[in-house]
């Protein structure tokens, strides 16, 4: 079994500064839960509403680069696609002249495909949570950690694991009921969480949208029933809960039985059609053909991303959708 563990030492990080560099869903959660543990936090950003934000939770805020020559250890949440750039315009220079530093990242991509290589006097350590930044909240205010994978790319202190650790129980995962923190590295964290986005999370929504077509469109069911049916009951959520709780397969028996013979049947027919499209896109991953293909869509300015967004948020299932749950929200129907 991989290694988990379930505390790390916050007294590690007690005379450090650490700069949180961005202040979005991660940065604004990560920094206010260690700044919460009793740690010295500053934050680095650019100057647009995230730099406001930071300032009004009462934050000391700096230019990025200014911010990193005052910190000992800098958290990089920027989303990945602009953190290279944000590292070599920002970052390099200063750490090339620290003997000590601690750079955490929130996802393995950058380092895995070696679209950052940090200088090397610094620890490079990665916390993942496994975990959305409201979720992260919520759970806080109920006390309780969640789950991180950690990695270390360089360890130039001899203690990056132990650093790891301590910014886990830093940023409120570990340490407290629920919480863990899986020994991982940047390469398995950046192929699992792309294979999620490549596979069955693509696959259940095209899947919602083909239902939605044949529903609706072949046999005439109602758009709201449908939809309902399919996601906006919140049904689906409370089975992603009891998987996560209770287990993939035990959670089936919260179900009819008819509904669970019918769906351990499908399971079986549709397997090996799923296992093969599991299989060319972990390759497209492993290869590096994926990461390729991202960059050439950046270099674009992300044509193809937008284009899609357009369409699919278009479709006849979203605009019913919107209405459905505004309705739903308000208790009336405009
Ligand atoms: P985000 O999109 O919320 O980041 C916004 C921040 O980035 C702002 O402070 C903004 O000023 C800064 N920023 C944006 N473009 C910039 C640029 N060109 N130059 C300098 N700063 C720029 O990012 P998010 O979602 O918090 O992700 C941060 C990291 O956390 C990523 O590595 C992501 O993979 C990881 N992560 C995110 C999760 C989430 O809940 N969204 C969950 C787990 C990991």
């Amino acid at each position: 079994m991989a290694e988990l563990l379930f505390d790390g030492d916050l007294s590690l990080l007690r005379d450090l500064t650490i700069a949180v560099i961005g202040y979005g869903n991660q940065g604004s959660v990560q920094a206010k839960i260690l700044r919460e543990n009793g740690l010295n936090v500053i934050v680095g950003n650019v100057r647009d509403e995230y730099w406001r934000r930071a300032e009004s939770d009462g934050f000391k805020v700096y230019e990025i680069r200014e911010a990193v020559r005052r910190a000992d250890a800098a958290l990089l949440l920027v989303p990945d696609e602009v953190a290279p750039e944000v590292y070599y315009s920002e970052i390099d220079e200063e750490l090339r002249r620290k003997s000590f530093f601690i750079l955490d990242f929130a996802s393995g991509y950058n380092i895995a495909y070696g679209l950052i290589k940090p200088a090397p006097s610094a620890d490079v350590v990665m916390v993942a949570p496994r975990m959305f930044a409201w979720g992260i909240l919520e759970r806080h205010r109920l006390g309780l950690g969640y789950p991180v994978l950690l990695g270390v790319a360089q360890n130039a202190s001899g203690r990056a694991w132990d650093y790891a650790l301590a910014l886990a129980k830093g940023i409120g995962a570990i340490g407290l009921p629920g919480g863990a923190a899986l020994k991982s590295s940047f390469e398995e964290e950046a192929f699992l969480d792309l294979l999620s986005e490549h596979t069955y999370i693509p696959l259940l929504i095209a899947s919602i949208i083909a239902y939605f077509e044949v529903a609706t469109k072949i046999y005439g069911a109602s758009p709201e029933a449908t939809i309902l049916e399919l996601y906006a009951s919140g049904e689906l959520a409370e089975q992603a809960r009891a998987m996560a709780e209770e287990g993939l397969i035990e959670q089936l028996k919260h179900h009819s039985r008819t509904s669970q013979y019918g769906q351990l049947t499908r399971i079986r027919r549709y397997y090996d059609v799923i296992r093969e499209i599991v299989e060319s896109e972990a390759d497209e991953i492993w290869s590096g053909e994926f990461a390729r293909e991202f960059a050439e869509e950046k270099y674009s300015g992300m044509i193809l991303m937008n284009r899609l967004k357009e369409i699919f948020g278009s479709s006849d299932l979203v605009k019913v959708e919107r209405k459905l749950l505004k309705a739903i929200k308000e208790g009336k129907l405009d």
